[in-house]
């Protein structure tokens, strides 16, 4: 409330000392040179694939189990989506078909850090990328605070995506976004893309740009939750630790992730009676939910245009995911319940 009144009686509401502040703050904490706060996590993706360089008619190679943001931002380019399959165990992207979509020729890749987990083979990923020329943007909407080998998610590749949508790990009061990056001719081509273009008041030096801007309240709400963000982490990781130990159920499979490199965004199980336990819990009052359950190729908007495109993981997943709560505010009494619910479910 202190931050909210000092942004109200400051009288200063877009694009001022607040978000100049956060976008420090955030870049610190990540070990990245630069942050640039947007509007919201799909404009961050676009507006990163833009400022890389990607324009209309490049194929962009992504994951088709992450929610269709990508997708849609890609789509937003002009560009090609290029989908990759996923690892059956983590459920994100793998070397393996980061090098299948260089290989057909794709400009830039799109890896999601999912459900919180720090992709396992990112610094691979990276690092081949930069060899062979491939752009990588790394959404890391779902991983704020994730790490592997004390180097956070969002400084691997050539840019960060970020989303600050209220559930996220860091959640604003409403929508925001950010991309974080090393390199300095990028981070002023997104400051220049977030508003209209311009480089002074009215004179539009780039085309391609938009209304794009985190708020002086967001960014000042953001700066008081990020010094909470890994206390917050912690808690979420307790919870995935208690649910990795103690739900014991033959047909249900953990993701069993511990570690700095997941933040337990989402706890993600898999069950090939998903369907049946997700009615089990509704039941006993346990919301639950399936993060996604179409994949972005099978989405009814494209009317069939990929029906041709096979992903043997991604499709298998959609029809036995689901997400169990798992968030800081949750006590260990309510995680008990979850856990009680799962092992007591007659399959
Ligand atoms: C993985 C991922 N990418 C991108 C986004 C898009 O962020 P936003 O809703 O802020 O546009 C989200 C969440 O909403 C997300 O979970």
């Amino acid at each position: 409330m202190a931050s909210i009144d000092r942004v109200i009686s400051g009288g200063y509401f877009v694009l001022g000392s607040e978000v100049r502040q956060f976008e420090q703050s955030f870049a610190s904490y990540l070990g990245a040179n630069h942050c640039v706060g947007l509007a919201n996590g799909t404009d961050a993706i676009e507006l990163g694939l833009r400022a890389m360089g990607v324009s209309a008619g490049d194929q962009v190679a992504t994951v088709a189990n992450a929610g269709m943001y990508a997708t849609t931002a890609i789509l937003a380019i002009g560009a090609e989506p290029y989908f990759m399959d996923v690892d059956l165990d983590t459920k994100v992207a793998t070397f393996e078909e980061v090098v299948r979509a260089a290989k057909a020729g794709v400009k830039a890749v799109v890896v999601t850090h999912l459900y919180g987990l720090a992709i396992p083979e990112i610094q691979l990923i990276a690092d081949y990328c930069s060899k062979n020329d491939v752009l990588l943007l790394e959404d890391c909407a779902q991983a704020h605070g994730a790490q592997i080998s004390g180097k956070r998610v969002g400084t691997f590749g050539d840019v960060g995506s970020f989303s600050f949508y209220p559930t996220k790990n860091l959640g604003a009061l409403g929508d925001g976004g950010a991309i974080t990056t090393d390199n300095q001719s990028i981070a002023e081509k997104i400051r220049l893309l977030r508003q209209y273009g311009w480089n002074q008041k009215y004179t539009v030096q780039v085309l391609g740009a938009r209304n794009s801007r985190l708020d002086e309240m967001q960014a000042a709400i953001l700066s008081d939750f990020l010094p909470l963000l890994d206390r917050a982490n912690a808690r979420r990781q307790e919870h995935a630790a208690r649910y990795d130990s103690l739900i014991c159920q033959p047909n249900v499979t953990g993701p069993h992730q511990a570690g700095a490199s997941y933040v337990a965004h989402l706890y993600v199980i898999r069950s090939e009676k998903r369907d049946a336990l997700r009615e089990h819990l509704r039941t006993l009052n346990i919301g639950s939910d399936v993060h996604y359950p179409i994949p972005d190729h099978r989405q009814p908007a494209f009317d069939g245009r990929f029906s041709e495109i096979r992903l043997e993981n991604t499709e298998r997943l959609v029809k036995e995911i689901l997400t169990l709560p798992c968030y800081p505010e949750m006590n260990d009494e309510e995680a008990d319940c979850v856990i009680a619910a799962v092992n007591d479910w007659a399959t």
